[in-house]
């Protein structure tokens, strides 16, 4: 299965999500996480494979791949090279969480048809030899996201299974924003469909999730009786903007609660970070969920 990780906005905590996905999936299921954030290619940093943090040097990355100067963009495999203990060591029975990450220094550049037959052939690769390949796009309307598109649109990846994650916050700005990355006239629907896609078929493969959503029944946010007033009446104004802009419940694949860790780092969050009372259980959780979910076929039903 492939898994596209797109977002309208930058910042919208679509990485990190992604990367606490993958790391719940790859308890079950053998995982592939490439990087195709042209432009700030940071998974490498999130997992804390320190050599490469900030994608990997020797035009051996996703982008030397896909301009043709790598013929196979070079696989770093998680559990063994990840600098935090707990990612080394109590995973010995967990599945492959193989990165590939983006090249250091790495920039966005122009489609070409070459590129997407690369990207097709990548594919088509990985398919086999993973159960889930997670492609975390650069933000808005990308050339990573067209490439994607029209990839997928082809013959070769037509029949295999792809689902769309489309992260965004928890603000009137990110809702609209999400909107419109998907049902705008250079949204993924409208861009889909002149690739070749069903657009029907392609909404139906979308689902949003919301990062970052403030606990409203947490201490910081019922001690004072005003604030937590405010806070509500605005959720509720959230919800209905949101319903109105179609990212309502059906349409959302669930959602992660803020949390204090990830404010000051990027990380993989596991359950030693809950058991040392830094981390809420419930991040933990809600990354879990998600994890499920998008491999449980209940939640890809059409709607
Ligand atoms: N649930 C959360 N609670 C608090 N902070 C979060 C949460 N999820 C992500 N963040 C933080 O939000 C920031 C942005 O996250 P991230 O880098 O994953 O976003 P992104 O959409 O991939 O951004 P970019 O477009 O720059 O690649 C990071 O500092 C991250 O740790
Ligand atoms: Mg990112």
């Amino acid at each position: 299965m492939l898994v596209f990780a797109a977002s309208d906005k930058g910042g919208t905590g679509r990485s990190v999500t992604s990367c606490n996905i993958a790391y719940h999936l790859a308890q079950r299921k053998s995982v592939a996480y490439l990087d195709f954030d042209f432009g700030s290619p940071t998974a490498g940093a999130i997992f804390e494979v320190a050599k490469v943090e900030r994608g990997i040097d020797g035009r051996v990355g996703t982008h030397s791949y896909l301009n043709g100067v790598a013929s196979d963009p070079r696989q770093v495999d998680i559990w063994q090279s990840s600098s935090r203990t707990h990612l080394r060591t109590a995973n010995t029975r967990a599945h492959r969480l193989v990165l590939f990450p983006g090249d250091r220094g790495g920039a966005e550049f122009p489609n070409s048809v070459e590129r997407v037959e690369r990207c097709i052939e990548l594919f088509v690769k990985l398919d086999s030899e993973f159960d889930v390949c997670v492609v975390d796009l650069s933000s808005g309307r990308s050339v990573a996201v067209e490439m994607v598109l029209k990839a997928t649109a082809s013959t070769p990846l037509r029949s295999l299974a792809a689902r769309w994650l489309v992260f965004h916050r928890w603000t009137q700005q990110h809702i609209v924003a999400a909107h419109s990355l998907v049902f705008d006239a250079r949204g993924l629907l409208e861009v889909g469909k002149q690739a070749g896609h069903d657009q029907d078929e392609l909404l139906d493969s979308i689902r949003f999730v919301r990062t970052a959503v403030p606990n409203l029944n947490s201490h910081l946010a019922t001690d004072n009786a005003a604030q937590a007033t405010w806070l509500r009446a605005c959720d509720e104004e959230l919800k209905k903007l949101a319903n109105r802009h179609k990212l309502g419940r059906s349409r959302t694949l669930g959602q992660t609660p803020m949390e204090p860790v990830l404010q000051w780092r990027e990380q993989v969050i596991s359950d030693a970070d809950v058991a040392a009372n830094i981390a809420n259980e419930a991040t933990v959780t809600a990354f879990r969920e998600l994890a499920d979910k998008l491999t449980d076929n209940t939640w890809w039903e059409k709607l």
